[in-house]
């Protein structure tokens, strides 16, 4: 399947990887990239520019295909050097940057400089609009079904991607709820160019993640999500546990980030992905999770995805009208 996506990122699949916290680190990615999708390496998972640098390199080292790089500027308890984790994506050579969180407008002349394909993620037509103007080559609209920070106005995909397909020139791609060539061929109906998917790489045999995580999401069912943090206008889906139950809680409670911010610390999460016990920190997760019912490696996973969209297509979709 070749599309506006497969074309601008030269990519074999109209399928990405979206960036993860704790979780993108090189091995995940250079699966992805190898099984002809975009693995998308995070860059604030890695303590320093330098370190990023390493891990690009580590990339690298595994693979020869195309692969991005994700820039999150989220409000954070501690400033983030964004000029220097960009300076080293652009002096490392990364053909692809994924923005995510905010505006990127102010690195966008060096990485036009450097011809870097740049991606905005983001949860409104509104900022897709503004990111267009600002010189993004694509946008990746994240629905209220995702996981992680779903912006403030809760419409799902099924109105966010033709909304947002319909207000820009430039190519879409559907973010949030996309596990398998079911949701692909669905995007592809309502004029996406490819779909970005979290959850579901999580999921996979090479991602970094304990096993605990991924026998959890296999587990649990669309419903075992819930959103935090929205007393902050800083919403994030997360799994529904008893911890991530208590925040909601204490928002309920009137009580602000000074009691609130230990709780979410980041580095909790850290461990809940790294150790495996899913009640120690607040962890990251869509609704798909329903969706997801195994563990496969990234090569598998792409290639099912690829062979039953176009199944689906030639025998459910093209029936319909072919009589
Ligand atoms: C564990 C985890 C961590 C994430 N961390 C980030 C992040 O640091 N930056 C970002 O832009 N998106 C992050 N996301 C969101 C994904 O890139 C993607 O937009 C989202 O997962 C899409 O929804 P889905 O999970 O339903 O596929 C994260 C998602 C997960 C599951």
């Amino acid at each position: 399947m070749k599309t506006a996506i497969t074309r601008l990122l030269g990519i074999e699949h109209p399928i990405v990887q979206g960036g993860m916290q704790w979780v993108a680190r090189a091995e995940l990615v250079a699966a992805v990239s190898n099984a002809g999708a975009l693995g998308v390496l995070t860059a604030l998972t890695q303590p320093t520019p330098e370190a990023l640098a390493k891990e690009i390199a580590r990339v690298r080292s595994m693979t020869d295909r195309p692969f991005a790089v994700n820039l999150t500027m989220l409000p954070t308890l501690k400033p983030v050097p964004y000029e220097a984790y960009r300076d080293v994506i652009i002096d490392s050579g990364v053909k692809i940057v994924e923005t995510a969180g905010n505006n990127p407008v102010g690195h966008m002349p060096a990485f036009k400089a450097a011809g870097i394909k740049v991606i905005h993620k983001c949860t409104t037509p509104r900022h897709a609009r503004k990111a267009e103007q600002i010189g993004v080559d694509a946008v990746s609209i994240d629905g209220f079904e995702c996981a992680g920070h779903v912006g403030e106005d809760d419409i799902p995909g099924l109105i966010l991607i033709p909304a947002t397909v319909a207000q820009v020139g430039i190519p879409v791609i559907a973010s949030g709820g996309f596990g398998d060539a079911r949701g692909l061929v669905a995007a592809l109906a309502l004029g996406a160019e490819g779909i970005n998917m979290g959850t579901r790489f999580m999921c996979t045999r090479e991602s970094p993640v304990h096993d605990n995580i991924k026998q959890t999401i296999v587990a649990n069912t669309e419903a075992d999500t819930i959103l935090i943090l929205r007393s902050l206008r800083n919403s994030s889906r997360v799994a529904r546990t008893s911890l991530a139950r208590s925040v909601v809680e204490m928002e309920q409670a009137g009580l602000g980030i000074a009691e609130i911010g230990p709780k979410v610390a980041g580095g909790k999460g850290r461990r809940v992905y790294e150790e495996g016990d899913v009640e120690e920190g607040i962890w990251t997760v869509g609704m798909v999770q329903g969706l997801i019912d195994d563990v496969p490696t990234c090569e598998a996973l792409v290639a099912r995805i690829m062979s039953q969209a176009e199944n689906l297509v030639r025998e459910r979709l093209l029936a319909l009208v072919d009589r």
